[in-house]
């Protein structure tokens, strides 16, 4: 069969990667892909972005699933589109995927349903999202409704903070329209985890849980980037916290999208704060796989992947269970000079050969130009190794790390550090 996948990200090149695993599969295509997809022989890129080109793509060369990584391409209705010319494709509708496109539409959505998540309120007027912040205090959390590429939370330690948050994205437009609403939230303290499961409409099969680092630098400083590193599983996700999440946050999910006329196909990952009490609640939804959580995840996986989504795009998902190796998993992200802000690019790496079983490097921001790889986005590479412990992954991976250069390269040197406490 022949597989299509949409995105050019770490994640993206990771579940090629387990795609091609698959006895089923013979041809993978990735649209647009990066450095990491071109070289591997069973992949071949393919320049193409637009929404209408993809579909007679995937008509013209016989795909048989289309899997969708990011975010955009979702809110734009992909999903809709393919379904309505008869193409298989794994990923929400645009409707399903407002959960993750407004956080208004989720903040509402969570309210009405009963799904434990920060006291919030909306606002389009600076003025009175000011006057909330007066009343409310600081720590407080601004977040722009619309997509922001992770960029779009801010978490205000102080009113000044808060008031500058809310002038750039109210008053400012730097979101542009993403940014002309925003969601005040309740700060919320506690151990973060990152749950995802992927869903048919029905039946919930529950990924490995994991762990981001959100922020740019070492013990969690700096600002907040796409995710500078995860690690699978995450610890503090106990059997009984797994219980708490798929009965509090995920079930309730999914029967609250199908009660309100909304079928809900892909993954659903639930950002989770864990406080120290095991009270749970939601930070966020996004409608598909993290990046860099995806890397640790499918490197621990034993199922085949492109089974269990082929399956789960046609309803089939009932009676699936999925295998998981018993291990532990770690990605440190390579990001570029200038990372989250204006990340520069066409840096070469050097030092990209040499992995063996436990140790792979997913590309992200790369592109092959004359035989030379070059940096083309913020975040570049994700190292990824896998180990008996997650010290054991951790160290393979941070060897691995010093062995590739490119000029400008920041990582963060405490990934996983949490888990160990
Ligand atoms: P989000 O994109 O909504 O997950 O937010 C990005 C990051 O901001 C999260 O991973 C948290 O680290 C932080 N964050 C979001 N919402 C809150 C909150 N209510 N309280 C504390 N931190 C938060
Ligand atoms: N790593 C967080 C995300 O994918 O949204």
């Amino acid at each position: 069969m022949n597989a299509l996948i949409i995105g050019n990200g770490g994640r993206e090149h990771a579940l090629a990667w387990k795609i091609s695993q698959s006895p089923l599969v013979n041809k993978i295509y990735v649209a647009p892909g990066n450095a990491g997809t071109e070289l591997d022989s069973i992949i071949e890129n393919i320049n193409i972005t637009d929404i209408d080109l993809l579909i007679e793509f995937a008509i013209n060369k016989n795909i048989d699933l289309t899997i969708v990584g990011p975010e955009v391409p979702l809110s734009k209705g992909i999903v809709n589109k393919f379904i309505e010319n008869d193409l298989y494709i794994f990923g929400p509708t645009f409707q399903a995927a407002q959960l993750e496109s407004s956080k208004d539409f989720s903040k509402k959505f969570m309210k009405k349903h009963g799904i434990p998540t920060a006291d919030y309120a909306t606002f389009t007027d600076a003025k009175l999202a000011h006057n909330y912040i007066e009343q409310k205090g600081s720590p407080i959390v601004i977040k722009a409704d619309g997509l922001a590429a992770g960029k779009g939370v801010v978490v205000a330690m102080t009113d000044e903070e808060a008031h500058n948050a809310i002038n750039l994205m109210l008053s400012d437009n730097q979101f542009g329209d993403a940014g002309a609403r925003i969601v005040i939230e309740e700060f919320l303290q506690g151990e973060e985890a990152s749950f995802i499961v992927i869903c048919d409409g029905e039946t919930v099969l529950p990924l490995a849980s994991s762990q981001d680092h959100k922020r740019l630098f070492d013990n969690d400083m700096g600002p907040n980037t796409g995710g500078m590193g995860a690690y699978s599983p995450a610890p503090i996700v106990t059997p009984e916290i797994h219980k708490k999440i798929m009965s509090e946050v995920i079930l309730p999910t999914i029967a609250g999208m199908k009660k309100d006329g909304i079928k809900f196909t892909g993954f659903l990952y639930a950002g989770l704060m864990i406080d120290k009490r095991n009270k749970i609640k939601t930070l966020e939804f996004n409608c598909r796989m993290g990046d860099p959580e995806t890397q640790p995840i499918l490197f621990r996986l034993k199922s085949d992947l492109f089974k269990i989504l082929y399956d789960a795009s046609m309803s089939k998902l009932e009676g699936h269970n999925i295998k998981w190796e018993n291990n532990s998993a770690i990605t440190i992200v390579m990001a570029a000079k200038n990372y989250p802000n204006q990340p520069r690019i066409n840096d070469e790496i050097i030092g990209l050969h040499s992995t063996n079983q436990d140790t792979y490097v997913f590309h992200a921001g790369t592109t092959l130009i004359n035989s030379k790889i070059l940096t083309s986005g913020g975040r570049v590479l994700g190292i990824t190794a896998k180990g008996k412990t997650l010290e054991e992954a951790k160290n393979k991976a941070y060897q691995l790390t010093n062995n590739i250069y490119f000029d400008g390269a920041q990582y963060r040197n405490d990934i996983g550090k949490k888990a160990f406490k």
